[in-house]
């Protein structure tokens, strides 16, 4: 019986070192998905100079009026894009803006985010930063889904690193960016696989080692 592969839309807005780490692991063979819609709110984001070399469909959707949200028309905009690839998985990797109620309804269970903190701690921004000013011992990343309290969402899978004496912020965020190129392909594995999703997770996240 011929499977579908599972297809997978991600929301960018800068770099986006975590979609290539999605296409990465398709490449290898370790993720049996297809990136099937890449949008940015940002035209100049190297993701999108990256989806054009890869050839995969890429656009950038004019977000509206407010910095921090998807507001109005222009998450209208979102919305019908994706649903026109019918996504398996909708991805917030590295997309700076907050989905509204409306958003998160129309992909109801399948978005999720990946947010570099070791949430509940340090949902927002800045989580480096905070961490070294609280001088914890350890930070982190987590994938979560998403619902309408930001980075609150269920929490699926963790990793964690040490933060050593005379870490910078700059130093942490490399460090936390490695392991969330580990642990975001892993999850979209696991729900292509039926093996979590959204109405299954259990209340407290996996711990990942790599
Ligand atoms: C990363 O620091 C990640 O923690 C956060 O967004 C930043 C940029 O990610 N989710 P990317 O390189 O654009 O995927």
């Amino acid at each position: 019986m011929f499977l579908k592969k599972t297809r997978i839309a991600v929301l960018v807005s800068g770099r986006g070192s975590n979609m290539s780490a999605i296409q990465n692991a398709i490449e290898k063979g370790e993720l049996d998905a297809e990136i099937s819609l890449v949008l940015s709110d940002n035209r100049d984001a190297k993701a999108l100079d990256y989806c054009k070399e890869k050839g995969i469909q890429a656009k950038y959707i004019q977000p509206g009026l407010f910095k921090t949200k998807l507001e109005g028309d222009a998450e209208l905009e979102y919305i019908e894009a994706i649903q026109k690839i019918n996504p398996d998985i909708v991805v917030l990797a590295g997309f700076m803006r907050v989905v509204k109620p409306r958003f998160i309804l129309a992909f109801s269970g399948k978005i999720i985010n990946i947010h570099p903190s070791l949430l509940p701690k340090y949902p927002g921004l800045h989580t480096h930063r905070r961490a070294l000013e609280e001088r914890d011992k350890e930070t982190g990343c987590t994938v979560h889904f998403v619902n309408e309290v930001v980075d609150g969402g269920k929490r699926i899978i963790q990793a964690r690193v040490p933060i050593m004496p005379g870490d910078t912020e700059q130093d942490l965020a490399v460090k936390v960016l490695r392991l969330e190129h580990e642990i975001l392909p892993k999850v979209i594995g696991m729900i292509s696989r039926g093996e979590i999703s959204e109405r299954t997770c259990p209340s407290e996240p996996i711990q990942y080692t790599s």
